[in-house]
């Protein structure tokens, strides 16, 4: 049975639905993934009527025989526990397990996800179908790990059951201890919202104007958080006690609402991460809509690399569990292009470059039936050979050309830093929404073009000075919402030499969301030596700039006005336009062996680029190789060995000068100078 993410090879595999098809299909099936290099499938995510079709009611036959070819066909399986769909008659005769909208309209069988993780009734059920499963189907040879149901947070991260209510006062009970901690720590006084029982406590309702009280939905979201991590333990506390040894439990996707890496930590060995990057070019279809603005810069496919530097923050060794391999689209939503010749390669090279070392295909077959017909395996319907199969064949050579590269390590430049409360309050907060979103997608882009690695590194409890003492330098865009005990952690890692550049509105708020009446940046004070003395939006229309040394930087979507406090901190930039021309937009202070920047803006892939060009950052393997704009970098280590992967995301050839000699470990060969990617073309280099 193959063993994934243990660090000798890179594995391919695919998602498989049994159920899908005539059984006569099956063995055939098995057998021609084996011969075109699919080790792996992943099944049963929706099946559970295959397993109890009545209430109570258990048969294993179906999913027995289909292990049972899987065995002949030395297929390993990834056997998933099917709750992301309960089935018709649970939704039937306990309705109480379903979601609900605010509004209180219940989401109706027929979909999928409609349940809620706080239903004790869904839970009792959870536990006996994952009791089952586990038990029955864990032990059995074919079987080599488990996922936990199916992307916990997709579709929806939002649940308004009455059982969510009930349990949102637990939380609150356990979190406050008593309502007047509550009421303070929610600003309750304000439009006269106290709270005098905690049965008066809901999660959020509607309201008029969207304007519910923004504290208790910052904690809700923590709820809701805390209900899939709970749910996912739940399930993974029960599978593991039927673990062979050597197996593994995952669960794909990282979606909103939900703190992964705590998932992760209770109840996962990995994460999986299911890579789409064709869902970039719903952007197209949307003019005037949400994605307009971004997509003047956006960098399509290539986007999806910072949702794999996500996943590999929430797990070093990771896989992709679903790694798009035809067109999208659902029959009501959603439509993306089919993978151009090389798309599918150069996609699955995108996920190894980022760390992962086990790609599983979504998925073998196009579904003939159901609300994804267009959602594309890599066969169509008429089950013929397709050029996405003819492309597996490459990779398989490819992945077998560059195992030496399985279990080494992405090394990056430099991280930027988040957190979970300022993600989901930048989610919640309008102000604060627009830097953070501003910031994020502009480090990271800066961060490709300029062929700068980057990681993302979560402040959470755990992390420590060891953990970002690795990077000569963090950028924390918006600590927005910040607390003493943070602060402290970075003034560690300045005071120990490293470089840490904050962004506007750090630190105006507490951890309930509120604004303490403190100067702002608040508790970053002392480690950056600023004082912000003022503050605005720019509004739209008023590009503001400022001077930095003879250079000129964008100040872009919010500008805090700066004085440096008396001490080592310095004016670097100064605003050039405007009432507070001459005012200071970036301070530098000097910290312990380190150094702190404060700068009063949001960080756009234009004023990023200038921080990475005056940060050294910028194009740090200059020496190695030249490349053009449109291909990414990335570089994995282990032990002296060092792997370039250069991924060519046009549709263009390109053309990189390596400037050493590297060892290509497509051809075999030790190569420089010159050299040509095709359209969409990758290498691999070994040094
Ligand atoms: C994923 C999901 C799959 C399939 C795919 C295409 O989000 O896990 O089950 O639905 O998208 O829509």
């Amino acid at each position: 049975m193959v063993k994934i993410l243990k660090g000798d090879r890179i594995i391919l595999g695919t998602c498989y639905y049994p159920e899908h098809w005539d059984k006569s299909l099956w063995k055939d099936d098995l057998f021609r993934m084996k011969k075109n290099g699919i080790e792996v499938i992943r099944i049963a995510e929706f099946a559970w009527n295959k397993i109890e079709p009545r209430e109570g009611d258990f048969t294993f036959d179906f999913f027995d025989r289909f292990l049972e070819l899987a065995l002949e066909a030395d297929m390993s399986v990834i056997f998933a526990t099917p709750t992301a769909t309960p089935p018709a008659w649970l939704s039937d005769q306990y309705p109480e397990v379903l979601n609900a909208r605010m509004d209180g309209v219940l989401l109706r069988h027929g979909g999928r996800r409609h349940y809620n993780y706080n239903s004790p009734v869904y839970r009792r059920f959870t536990e006996r179908i994952v009791e089952k499963t586990a038990q029955h189907y864990g032990p059995h040879p074919a079987v080599t790990g488990w996922q936990i149901d199916n992307e916990l947070n997709c579709e929806t991260s939002e649940f308004y059951s009455e059982s969510d209510t009930t349990a949102f006062r637990e939380f609150l009970k356990n979190k406050y201890g008593s309502l007047d901690a509550l009421n303070e720590a929610w600003g309750t006084v304000f439009w006269n919202q106290t709270y005098t029982a905690w049965a008066e406590i809901h999660v959020p309702q509607t309201v008029l104007c969207n304007s519910a009280n923004p504290h208790r939905t910052l904690d809700y979201i923590r709820f809701v958080s805390d209900s899939a991590c709970g749910f996912a333990k739940l399930q993974s506390d029960i599978v593991r006690k039927y673990l062979k040894s050597g197996d593994f439990i995952t669960t794909n996707g990282i979606f909103p609402n939900l703190d992964s890496h705590r998932m992760c930590d209770e109840s996962l060995d990995f994460i999986t991460y299911d890579s789409y990057p064709n869902m970039a070019y719903e952007l197209d279809r949307n003019p005037g809509g949400a994605g307009r603005e971004e997509q003047r810069e956006d960098l399509g496919d290539r986007e999806w690399s910072r949702n794999l530097a996500r996943a590999r923050s929430v797990s070093r060794a990771f896989g992709v569990m679903e790694q798009q391999s035809g067109p999208g689209g659902w029959t009501t939503r959603m439509e993306s292009p089919a993978p151009q010749p090389g798309q599918m390669t150069l996609w699955t090279m995108q996920s190894i470059a980022h760390g992962a070392d086990y790609v599983g295909y979504f998925r073998w077959r196009t579904c003939c039936m159901g609300t994804e017909i267009y959602w594309h395996g890599i066969l169509d319907y008429s089950n013929r050979d397709t050029r996405r199969l003819a492309e597996l064949g490459d990779i398989r050579e490819k992945t077998g050309l560059i195992s030496a590269a399985a279990g080494s390590r992405y090394r990056a430049s430099f991280a930027v830093l988040t957190d979970y409360d300022n993600v989901w309050d930048a989610g919640l907060d309008v102000w604060h929404g627009r830097i953070h979103r501003e910031s994020e997608a502009g480090i990271f882009r800066a961060a490709q073009i300029l062929h700068s690695p980057m990681d993302y590194v979560y402040l959470r409890d755990p992390v420590q000075l060891k953990d970002l003492a690795e990077y000569p330098v963090l950028f924390y865009p918006h600590p927005v919402i910040a607390t003493e005990e943070r602060a402290a952690l970075l003034a560690e890692y300045a005071a120990a030499g490293g470089t840490l550049v904050l962004g506007a509105r750090a630190g105006m708020k507490d951890a309930s969301g509120k604004c303490p009446m403190t100067k702002l940046p608040g508790v970053f004070r002392d480690l950056s030596g600023t004082d912000v003395t003022d503050y605005t939006l720019t509004g739209p229309g008023r590009p503001v700039t400022a001077d930095w040394g003879g250079d000129e930087i964008e100040v872009p979507v919010f500008n805090d006005i700066l004085e440096p406090l008396a001490g080592g901190a310095e004016v670097l930039a100064s605003y050039t336009k405007g009432w507070y021309s001459g005012k200071a937009a970036l301070i530098v202070n000097k910290y312990g062996k380190g150094s702190v920047y404060y700068f009063g803006g949001a960080f756009s892939r234009a004023a990023a680029s200038v921080f990475l060009k005056k940060l050294n950052l910028a194009e740090p393997y200059r020496d190695t190789v030249d490349l053009p704009e449109n291909c990414e970098i990335a570089v994995r280590e282990k032990g002296n060995a060092r792997f370039f992967f250069i991924l060519n995301y046009s549709p263009e050839p390109a053309v990189i000068t390596l400037k050493k000699e590297l060892r290509d470990l497509y051809r075999g060969e030790t190569v420089s100078g010159k050299a040509e990617l095709p359209p969409f073309g990758t290498a691999v280099f070994e040094s």
